[in-house]
């Protein structure tokens, strides 16, 4: 799939932009999936009027325990001062994540592709499990901002392996909320921090950080570079680059969908966030999917 100067090209800047990756059709398939998703998904009493201590301890809860689940989760600002929904539902959610794509036969497709396992191969990565899946919305106007982050801190394996596949499904802009990297920055430190379950391995725990390397992380957005990309377009990314997507204040919505793998070669600790519990088995990226 991949042309030598292109797998170089990965290597010294630690990601790679293939444009046309994935078709129109495809993007509009996936697209049409997750709206209804979200269109089908019902919050629990719970989830639709909160205080800010019920919310983050339900967030905590929910994110902890949807490694081997589809779950809808809000964008940070959705809610107004009295607690309810300021907008409709379906502008309301942030992302659906962690294993849709295991789940769900329209995810499952666009996910289990001979052409993306051919990808993972030519940049090395052995025996791809697609650990993880996120389908973001980045909604018009409260579309959150995710900070500069290297994704080996929240998927951690020894040796690190975790790879992000982004992909867009609408045109991620500047003024949206494109991806913002910082060439080579994979290279120059390590990995900062690990997020780690807190303690026993119940979904109450909660979770911390613990710092490897001081060095700081690059500062948005003047010490990266911006990935503005046209729907359909695959942003391969290195576990180790630092990288960042502003707040979306704008009319417009950036659909993006996200795919992490690490080796099944490398091990993954039990204190990981983001756990299966065998239901869901992982499956490497290059299984077949149901037609
Ligand atoms: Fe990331």
């Amino acid at each position: 799939m991949l042309s030598s100067k292109q797998v170089e090209a990965y290597h010294r800047d630690g990601f790679l932009v293939i444009e046309g990756f994935a078709t129109a059709e495809a993007c509009a398939d996936l697209r049409r999936r997750a709206v209804e998703i979200v269109h089908e998904w019902e919050p629990s009493g719970e989830r639709t009027v909160f205080t800010t201590d019920e919310q983050e301890r339900a967030s905590t809860r929910e994110f902890l325990s949807s490694g081997d689940t589809t779950w809808c989760f809000f964008e940070e600002e959705a809610f107004g001062p009295d607690g309810a929904l300021r907008q409709p539902k379906e502008l309301s959610i942030n992302k659906i994540g962690h294993a849709t794509h295991d789940l769900d036969p329209t995810f499952e497709r666009f996910t289990y592709t001979p052409e993306l396992a051919a990808i993972a191969h030519d940049l090395g990565l052995v025996d791809p499990l697609a650990l993880q899946s996120m389908y973001i919305f980045k909604q018009p106007g409260i579309g959150g901002e995710v900070g500069c982050h290297q994704d080996a801190t929240f998927l951690y394996t020894d040796p690190m392996s975790v790879t992000g596949f982004w992909f867009a499904i609408e045109d991620a802009t500047l003024d949206n909320g494109c991806l913002w990297a910082a060439p080579g920055g994979h290279r120059t430190a390590g990995l900062r921090q690990v997020f780690k379950r807190a303690g026993a391995m119940t979904d109450d725990d909660g979770t911390l950080f613990e710092v490897l390397d001081t060095t700081p992380l690059p500062r948005p957005p003047d010490d990266l570079v911006p990935l503005p990309v046209p729907a359909g377009s695959l942003i391969v990314l290195h576990g180790l680059l630092p990288h960042w997507s502003g707040a979306n204040r704008s009319p417009v919505s950036r659909h993006a969908y996200s795919v992490h793998c690490i080796s099944a070669a490398t091990d993954y600790p039990a204190w990981n966030w983001l756990q299966r519990r065998g239901a869901v088995p992982l499956r490497r990226l290059d299984t077949v999917s149901a037609p």
